[in-house]
């Protein structure tokens, strides 16, 4: 039942569901706030996925062998199955794919700041892999849980294919890290680059956040920026002293008292100019999209085409 009616009834069940932690599927009533929020958040993750294939993508054919060949372009493409799968579920709430892919193309909507920014070394393929996809991980596993339902199934398929991207980028990492000082040098300063834009793909600090609290209220969200972006450092430290790489920041410390690490400020001015479309790659981002949506126009006309007829045929049967 979609009805925008606030039903007493409609809104007591909702709520009850919510409550008890239950999923809400695409029939079941919900205030229009909670579908809005929903497309919003599920559609900047969508895009994220299908413009995060761009960074990597750019090193397909100068993967230095065919087995890393093979190993990148499986994850180029499960991040694509990933904005599938997620526009599938933005479906169900009634936001078509088209209509999204055109607002993300007209800078109406937004993708994840980590996509601004360029791959300049081959080394860049491990450290997405290792923190980019490490961070994603983290703020996605607690997603699974999510209160609507496609979304939250959607996410348990997505975290376990990120846990193999995540593996595949420390390994790599590993093996340049036991290979030349050059091959060293090349990682560590891609780590130094990714450091900081990886922490801020968790969004705003908690105080800036203007929808955590609402979305945590209808368990869309289950933690807040800060408490993920924090759990994403602690794991992150262990990690890096196994690889030999250290993180751009000298305020990185551990806290007994709160037994966890403390880190420095994030460039919060260089976030929020991210966000408002004035990353170091936006326009190339959005270019690309732009014509990859063009290009494909003939199969979609082609498509629409073909429907057309066969609707017509059945019409045509039907009076005959
Ligand atoms: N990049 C771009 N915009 C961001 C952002 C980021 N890293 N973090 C926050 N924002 C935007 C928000 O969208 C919001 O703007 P809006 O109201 O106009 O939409 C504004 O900044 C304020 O932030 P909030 O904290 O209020 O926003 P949210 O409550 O939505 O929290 C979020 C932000 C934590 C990113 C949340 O939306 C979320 O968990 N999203 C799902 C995960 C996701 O989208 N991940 C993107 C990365 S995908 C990926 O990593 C692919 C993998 O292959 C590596």
């Amino acid at each position: 039942m979609t009805s925008t009616v606030a039903e007493p009834e409609f809104v007591a069940q909702f709520e009850a569901a919510i409550a008890a932690k239950d999923r809400v599927e695409p029939r079941d009533w919900m205030p229009e706030a909670y579908r809005k929020t929903l497309i919003r958040q599920v559609a900047q993750h969508a895009h994220s996925e299908i413009i995060g294939m761009q960074p990597e993508g750019n090193w397909i054919g100068r993967a230095p062998s065919l087995r890393r060949k093979a190993i990148l372009l499986a994850k180029v493409q499960d991040e694509a199955g990933h904005g599938l799968y997620l526009y599938s579920a933005a479906e169900t709430l009634g936001a078509s794919r088209q209509h999204l892919t055109d607002q993300l193309i007209a800078g109406a909507q937004k993708y994840s700041s980590i996509f601004n920014y360029p791959t300049l070394s081959y080394a860049d393929v491990g450290v997405i892999g290792w923190l980019v996809d490490g961070a994603a991980i983290c703020n996605q596993v607690p997603l699974c849980r999510t209160s609507f339902g496609p979304y939250g199934r959607a996410m348990i398929r997505i975290c376990k294919e990120e846990s193999f991207h995540q593996r595949q980028g420390f390994e790599l990492l590993m093996t340049m890290m036991r290979g030349t000082d050059e091959q060293r040098a090349m990682v560590q300063e891609s780590v130094n680059r990714f450091w900081w834009p990886a922490l801020m793909m968790f969004g705003p600090p908690d105080e800036d956040s203007t929808n955590t609290e609402q979305s945590m209220a209808w368990g869309i969200k289950t933690h807040t920026n800060d408490e993920l972006r924090q759990r994403f450092v602690d794991m992150s430290i262990p990690q890096a002293k196994i690889l030999g790489v250290t993180f751009p920041d000298p305020d990185l410390r551990w806290n007994e008292e709160r037994q966890s690490h403390d880190f420095g400020e994030i460039d919060w001015d260089e976030f929020w100019a991210v966000v408002k479309g004035d990353g170091p790659c936006n326009a190339q981002r959005l270019a690309h999209r732009r014509k990859a949506r063009d290009d494909g126009n003939w199969v979609r006309d082609a498509a629409r085409a073909f429907a057309a007829k066969q609707q017509q045929e059945q019409e045509q049967e039907a009076t005959a």
